[in-house]
């Protein structure tokens, strides 16, 4: 293949790739984690690996480019060590859900909750539910559990009880629901679980509980 061929058909691989790549990029950032099954498609569910995966990606296309552009013959280097880079770093960070967050979630031991004013906790809890500056994915607890949506029927289960999210993902064969609330922080919200003994925490777990008896209510 003469230069000036190679690099067209380079070129409109690379385009095709984009094409393909980019809409994909946008459902690992924003769906990363599937809210029919609550599976987090085999990725870690975190914005950190959401975004590795498209930079890496990313990247990789720009280098591929400004390589082949720039020496006809370089081209599918450029290309194969973007792809490998791409994947690489989405197949590092996508093994699952870490020992690290797994432990984050329990409570810690000799744990005590923070203690004031129900009403007061509620009101918070309220707030911070539909905070999606909670989340680093632009979600907030609303967005899926509006209106008593998403739960599983085991949210009628009086705490501490198995919860499919907690086993699956957390290897828990129980879950307190401030625990519940710390693995829909990491999983789902994609953010740092909340600090054991905060008032936030206590605030959204105390919602939860109001929203829990709604759900129990519901006919
Ligand atoms: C992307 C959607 C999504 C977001 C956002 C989300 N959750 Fe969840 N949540 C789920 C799914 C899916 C389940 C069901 C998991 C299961 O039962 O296996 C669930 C279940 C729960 C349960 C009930 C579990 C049970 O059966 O006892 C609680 C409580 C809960 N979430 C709290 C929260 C809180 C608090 C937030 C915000 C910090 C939040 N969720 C954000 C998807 C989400």
């Amino acid at each position: 293949m003469s230069k000036e061929k190679k690099r067209k058909a380079l070129l409109s691989k690379l385009s095709r790739n984009l094409m393909i790549s980019v809409p994909m990029m946008t459902v690992v950032a924003v769906a990363g984690f599937n809210i029919h099954t609550g599976s987090n498609l085999g990725l870690i569910p975190s914005a950190e690996a959401a975004q590795g995966e498209a930079e890496g990606e990313a990247k990789g296309e720009a280098e591929g480019e400004a390589k082949g552009e720039a020496e006809g013959h370089a081209e599918g280097e450029g290309e194969a060590e973007g792809k490998a880079e791409g994947e690489a770093e989405g197949e590092a960070e996508g093994e699952g859900v870490s020992a690290s967050l797994k432990k984050a979630v329990r409570r810690p031991e000799g744990y005590t909750p923070y203690q004031g004013d129900v009403a007061e906790l509620r009101a918070l809890g309220e707030k911070l539910f539909n905070d999606n500056s909670l989340s680093s994915n632009g979600l907030s607890c609303a967005t899926c559990h509006t209106n008593g949506m998403v739960y599983l029927d085991t949210f009628k289960n009086q705490y501490p009880h198995f919860v499919a999210m907690g086993t699956r993902d957390f290897g828990m064969d129980m879950v307190h629901l401030d625990e519940m609330v710390q693995i829909c922080m990491v999983a789902p919200m994609a953010a740092e679980p909340l600090e054991w003994g905060s008032k936030e925490l206590a605030a959204l777990t105390e919602f939860t509980r109001q929203e829990q008896q709604k759900y129990i209510d519901k006919p």
